[in-house]
């Protein structure tokens, strides 16, 4: 397997483009299935979560390609309802395969998709809104077959948990249902709204989309579109602490700031220098940093998504901070391995003590989820000495070309090859 080799100690300075966000274009390309017409997405990163739910479109019968940053998913026949577990099992989000292949065939077998690192990622949220609508849900052999032979019907669901898959299943389903679906309590991040955007030039009826409550008014059809997917939030707030953890100074372009406010006011408490023109954002390392408490929330909250990044930065400023994460059961998998640097952290239930020390010492280290990993990139930019990082398959599901946007920064990384 792969690995990446950091020698650390230098400052990132430059300017890099952020790439389309992940998390927005995953929904974007299974929405594609809502219409037999052609779809031309823009923006679209080259990550290994993109090229299985491309495989996994033209598995299901939607023939799909992506030529650079552009996904073309051309005119389809018939759709195959059956999602196979070696193909669930590589990416959780292939569950969002249920809400477009329900709305058009009224069946869906999905293998389910089981847990990761992170936790057991139960799928109850998305199941129960299914029966609301009308399905019928059966567990067996691994699978779960969903059925609505006459259609699902529009309902008023209300979400125990804001989930961001569900939220986006229930919008892919209701886009053609009969009747009007409200989602009441839905997750409120951006690519949410991205998403709604989309189906919108796609003719659907939709609002309130980024709010708690989000209408959908079922339609007959829906046509193809051209979309661009925004900038990923997640790809821009790592760059961001790895400017802030190497003392550098470096410019974010392709990105929207809008969309990472809690980061920035955190970044900035702490005391880095932060500069946002149009979609820009100018990141200046000045003083040396304050500690920072954060707690993971739903959007606008701060990102569970940027806690084991943050949780980096702060093992080298100097002074205790808390890191409590409330999103996932199981997200500290990074701790181990920042331990392994020499970083004073101490996990206490949902939350990690973090005592900043002077400096942190290269290790070999594993990756254990993407998120986790990149806070492993992080703190071997800051090391003294060398980092050995294993497992970054891991990586790759969520970082665009991440060792040579780095190298363009200055940093000393490369990417060596399994021997
Ligand atoms: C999305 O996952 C993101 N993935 C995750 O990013 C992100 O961490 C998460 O939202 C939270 O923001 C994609 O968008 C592809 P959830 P999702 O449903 O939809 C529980 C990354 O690093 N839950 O909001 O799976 C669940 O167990 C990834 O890019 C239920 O209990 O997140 C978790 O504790 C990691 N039952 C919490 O809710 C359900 O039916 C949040 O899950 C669904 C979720």
């Amino acid at each position: 397997m792969d690995k990446i080799i950091i020698t650390g100690g230098r400052q990132l300075k430059g300017g890099i483009n952020i790439s389309g966000s992940k998390n927005s274009a995953l929904p974007i390309l299974f929405a594609t299935l809502l219409t037999d017409e052609e779809c031309k997405i823009k923006n679209v990163p080259t990550l290994a979560d993109i090229k299985t739910t491309v495989d996994f479109l033209n598995f299901i019968g939607k023939p799909a390609l992506k030529n650079k940053d552009i996904v073309k998913a051309g005119k389809s026949k018939k759709l195959n309802h059956i999602a196979p577990y070696d193909l669930v099992r590589k990416m959780r989000a292939s569950v969002l395969v249920m809400g477009p292949l329900l709305a058009r065939l009224g069946e869906v077998d999905v293998s389910l998709p089981g847990g990761c690192a992170i936790g057991a990622r139960p799928i109850d949220i998305h199941l129960d809104a299914f029966k609301q609508m009308g399905a019928n849900i059966e567990l067996k052999d691994g699978y779960v077959k969903i059925t609505a032979y006459s259609g699902l019907k529009g309902a008023d669901i209300e979400f125990r948990f804001a989930s961001v898959g569900a939220t986006e299943n229930v919008m892919l389903a209701s886009a053609l249902a009969k009747g009007t679906t409200r989602i009441i309590n839905a997750a409120k991040e951006p690519e949410i709204s991205d998403l709604a955007d989309m189906l919108v030039k796609m003719g659907a009826k939709i609002s309130g989309a980024g709010t708690k409550i989000i209408t959908i008014e079922g339609v007959e059809k829906l046509s193809g579109c051209c979309h661009e997917v925004i900038p990923d939030r997640i790809e821009a707030a790592t760059y961001m602490i790895a400017t802030a953890i190497t003392k550098g100074d470096v410019t974010l372009k392709h990105t929207n700031a809008s969309h990472l406010s809690d980061v920035i006011d955190k970044l900035i408490q702490s005391g880095l220098n932060i500069k946002i023109k149009e979609n820009e954002i100018k990141v200046k390392w000045v003083k040396d940093l304050k500690p920072i408490n954060v707690k993971t929330e739903i959007y606008p909250g701060f990102p569970t998504d940027i806690q084991a990044q943050w949780m980096a930065l702060m093992c080298v400023v100097k002074g205790s901070s808390i890191v409590e994460e409330t999103v996932f059961e199981n997200r500290f998998l990074h701790v181990g391995e920042l331990q392994r640097f020499g970083a004073d952290i101490r996990i206490e239930g949902n939350s990690v003590y973090v005592n900043g020390v002077d400096k942190l010492s290269g290790a070999p280290v594993m990756v254990s989820d993407l998120r986790a990993g990149a806070a492993l990139v992080l703190a071997g930019l800051c090391a003294v000495g060398k980092t050995e990082v294993l497992r970054i398959y891991h990586l790759d599901r969520g970082y665009e070309t991440l060792e040579k946007k780095l190298r363009k920064l200055g940093a000393n990384i490369k990417r060596v090859k399994a021997d």
